[in-house]
């Protein structure tokens, strides 16, 4: 391999590599704003100017490939000083809003301020003001005076979003970005410029006063969407989650998220509606009851029933540790036959970007579980229509809203005699429930997903319930969480009372007096990785934060998903 100097260090690079592209690999990180790994380069910010020996002038190390031999310097005097000439140049402008600025905290004009500026401006003239409220699509807002003209906005529409909506117009100070006439930024991944924006100029619509960023926890977790299973960070103060950003995985969703994945699958986390412990139907009305008596209730109802007369259905939205004790309490509890999972599709929602049709995150872990019924056990048809002959008379499901996906269900479930249900929130499945358990959402507990790809990936607890504790669970905590007491007002808000649908069915096995000796969600997993061939080998730390491609399975299975 050849190899080239930088910093008086000398570094292997492959054949073709720019400057900056081989010294990232080598943990070297080189000031720039307009360069991005996975964008085209421009070379337009200059921020990355750098000196090689036997060149006459500074070069820009992200379009100058690297040759063997080279011999570069970032931190000559020569490039200190560019640098802090092109800081100087930057800031003339600029609004200095920090204060106020949503990506305060995390923006690269802030600190490569510190890191790279003199620390004063000479400009004693009127700044430069432009708009600071544009509202560009759905979703991205744009303060003109805070763009420091990096092109990545416009770049990543053409080169990722495959879709041309952004573009500079105006030349010198005036430059600014504006939609095509006509058009709107509102790509299914406009949001991804907010991220790359190196500054505080397109900020989310969604979040933007929200939370200074310092203030937040941030857990890394995996998008519910679909069955991409996007790694993503979960971003919460005083326990509520405020945004969901996409966090680097390349083998599955490189830099990027959509934005529904982003919107659209937290809010329930935070709504009103959540179920906060059992409840039970009196009267015609779920009234709230204790986890005790929820319990021999449950157990008492479903002991009355023939168990081919109770049927049991899955879920691809909750997790395989839940799918597995799920399956086991089917199967060993109650003995039942009847075991299946709903799938959910939408011909609309998947692209050839990342977005699938299949919207839910574990459709295929539910599949390399065998969730799924046993030789003369009923299929989902065959449960729905079980019900409408009278033959099935108890249902337990968990975690799936399947009245809503399909309406149609209402009138048959109608008839049910039993009707037990795992809930993060009610909906229109739960006003049919006989019982519900408050099941933790995918932001208040451990637990794994299999992506459409056969990718095993790690969700862990963002938000705090009274089950799992910030304090002790070693969650990730901000310094709210690390300075708050529970006597100040962002500490202690909205810890509901649910538990992961795997430890509910721990619990209710008591009943029967069955014991799963099961105290985590990783107890689960490490009994899945010893019975399932396709976990073969694998536990929580092999998995680790980016996943692992199982590789025992049918590969053709995988894609289909
Ligand atoms: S809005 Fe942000 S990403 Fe777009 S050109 Fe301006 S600074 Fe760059
Ligand atoms: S592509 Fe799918 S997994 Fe990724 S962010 Fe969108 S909905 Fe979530
Ligand atoms: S990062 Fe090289 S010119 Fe902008």
């Amino acid at each position: 391999m050849p190899k080239f100097i930088l910093d008086g260090k000398e570094l292997e690079f492959t054949q073709g590599q720019t400057i900056i592209e081989a010294a990232k690999q080598h943990g070297m990180d080189i000031p720039h704003f307009c360069w991005h790994p996975s964008l085209s380069v421009s070379g337009n910010c200059r921020m990355c100017l750098v000196e090689i020996e036997k060149m006459p002038k500074l070069v820009i190390a992200c379009s100058t490939i690297a040759a063997g031999g080279m011999v570069v310097h970032t931190k000559s005097q020569k490039t200190i000083e560019a640098r802090n000439a092109v800081m100087e140049f930057f800031l003339i402008n600029h609004p200095l809003d920090c204060p106020i600025c949503d990506e305060a905290g995390e923006c690269k004009l802030q600190d490569y301020a510190y890191q790279h500026s003199v620390g004063e401006s000479r400009f004693v003239d009127e700044k430069n003001h432009k708009d600071k409220r544009v509202l560009l699509g759905p979703y991205v807002m744009f303060d003109a005076e805070r763009c420091i003209s990096c092109s990545r906005c416009i770049r990543f529409c053409d080169e990722i979003a495959k879709d041309p909506e952004l573009t500079f117009i105006k030349r010198g100070d005036r430059v600014t970005i504006v939609t095509y006439p006509g058009e709107e930024l509102d790509n299914p991944y406009s949001l991804n410029t907010t991220d790359i924006c190196p500054v505080g100029a397109l900020t989310s619509r969604d979040f933007r006063f929200h939370a200074r960023v310092w203030d937040m926890s941030e857990t890394k977790s995996i998008c519910i969407g679909c069955s991409r299973g996007c790694n993503s960070e979960i971003w919460v103060r005083n326990n509520e989650v405020l945004r969901i950003t996409p966090r680097y995985n390349e083998e599955v969703n490189n830099f990027w998220m959509c934005d529904h994945g982003r919107v659209n699958t937290y809010k329930f986390i935070n709504a009103e509606d959540r179920v906060n412990g059992p409840f039970i139907r009196k009267n015609g009305s779920l009234v709230q009851e204790s986890w005790e008596n929820a319990f021999s209730l449950t157990a008492e109802k479903l002991k009355s029933f023939n168990k081919d007369e109770i049927v049991f259905i899955a879920s691809p939205f909750a997790t395989c540790e839940d799918n597995y004790v799920f399956k086991k309490f089917a199967q060993s509890v109650i003995g039942s036959k009847h075991l299946n999972f709903m799938r959910h599709s939408d011909q609309n929602f998947g692209d050839d970007i990342l977005r699938r049709d299949d919207v839910t995150p574990n459709t295929l872990g539910c599949e390399l579980l065998g969730v799924s019924p046993n030789k003369s056990g009923l299929n989902l048809e065959g449960i729905f229509n079980g019900i409408k002959q009278k033959k099935i008379k108890a249902a337990y499901l968990i975690e799936d809203d399947i009245i809503s996906a399909n309406p149609e269900l209402e009138n048959i479930l109608a008839d049910l005699d039993l009707f037990i249900v795992h809930s993060s929130n009610f909906n229109r499945t739960t006003s049919l429930a006989d019982i519900v358990f408050p099941s933790a959402t995918y932001a208040e507990k451990n637990g794994t997903f299999v992506n459409f790809q056969g990718r095993v990936q790690r969700i862990r607890p963002a938000v705090a319930s009274i089950d799992v504790d910030r304090a002790v669970d070693g969650l990730s905590l901000s310094r709210l969480d690390k300075f708050g007491t529970k006597f100040d007002r962002w500490a202690e808000k909205n810890k509901r009372d649910a538990k992961a649908t795997w430890k509910i069915l721990t619990l209710l096995s008591a009943f029967f007096n069955y014991k799963f000796k099961y105290n985590l969600a990783e107890d689960v997993f490490d009994e899945i990785s010893n019975s399932i061939k396709a976990f073969n080998k694998l536990d929580y730390d092999v998995i680790g934060e980016k996943g692992i491609l199982l590789e025992n399975i049918d590969k053709e299975q995988s894609i289909k998903v």
